[in-house]
């Protein structure tokens, strides 16, 4: 087997190794946000009072570390992969792939870029805001992220990109949950029907779950 060969392998193993463990991220990450949905004094108390338990446990911290490196590796790898992909392709003109695969399987690249666009202003508006912003605090004095996520979604244009970026990751989810399963070799036969079920499930609830956040606190709220 070629080096090269060998070293886009680990990546693509890599890649879906921190893939999977985003998409266990994105369920703790949507249950959670799930108390949005509260009535309005409940749920200011209670996301306050669970950012706060989150962001003092040593053990979440440490997590993160981990998520934040996934990020990091998943995005890199992405690229290097698609980078190589593209100088093979030119080479090979009985390559049609275009004409089974679905569309979104093949603008994994695209779609990853506008989730990693997403992520860019996400982590300006609320995580920055939460770590190093000066927030105003609930009545327990917890600091009051529930007010800068309501305000956050005031703005329609802002609650449109965010229903956007979530369709793309509702299709890379689709795409790239099959992807993991195939590189981590358990897309044997006899699992194929429960993993196609579950992948398209969870991409279906992650994405609705998530555009639903922003559409409910703007018809709420404004
Ligand atoms: C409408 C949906 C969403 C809402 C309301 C929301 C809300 C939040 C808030 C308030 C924070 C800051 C809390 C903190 O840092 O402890 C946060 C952090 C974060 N969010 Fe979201 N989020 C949403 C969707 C997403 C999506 C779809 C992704 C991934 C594609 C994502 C990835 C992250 C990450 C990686 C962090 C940092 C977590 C950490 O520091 O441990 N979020 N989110």
């Amino acid at each position: 087997m070629k080096k090269e060969t060998l070293s886009t392998l680990s990546r693509k193993y890599l890649m879906a190794l921190t893939g999977l463990f985003l998409c266990f991220f994105l369920v703790i990450h949507l249950a959670g946000n799930f108390q949005l949905f509260l009535p309005e004094a409940q749920a200011r108390e209670s996301f306050n009072g669970y950012s706060k338990l989150l962001s003092g446990n040593i053990f979440i911290k440490a997590v993160s570390y981990i998520l934040y490196a996934s990020i990091i590796i998943h995005s890199i790898d992405a690229l290097v992969i698609t980078l190589f992909n593209r100088k093979k392709a030119g080479k090979y003109e009985y390559d049609k792939r275009g004409a089974v695969s679905k569309w979104y399987s093949r603008n994994m690249g695209i779609l990853g870029t506008v989730i990693l666009i997403f992520l860019v202003f996400h982590f300006k508006d609320f995580w920055y805001q939460y770590k190093f912003g000066s927030l105003p605090v609930d009545a327990a004095g917890n600091k009051d992220l529930y007010e800068i996520v309501i305000r956050a979604y005031g703005d329609l244009w802002y609650v449109l990109f965010y229903v956007l970026a979530m369709f793309a990751l509702g299709y890379h989810l689709l795409h790239g949950f099959y992807s993991a399963a195939r590189t981590i070799g358990v897309y044997h036969p006899r699992y194929v029907a429960f993993i196609r079920v579950f992948g398209t499930w969870y991409s279906y609830i992650i994405t609705f779950g998530f555009a639903a956040i922003p559409l409910y606190i703007y018809f709420t709220h404004y």
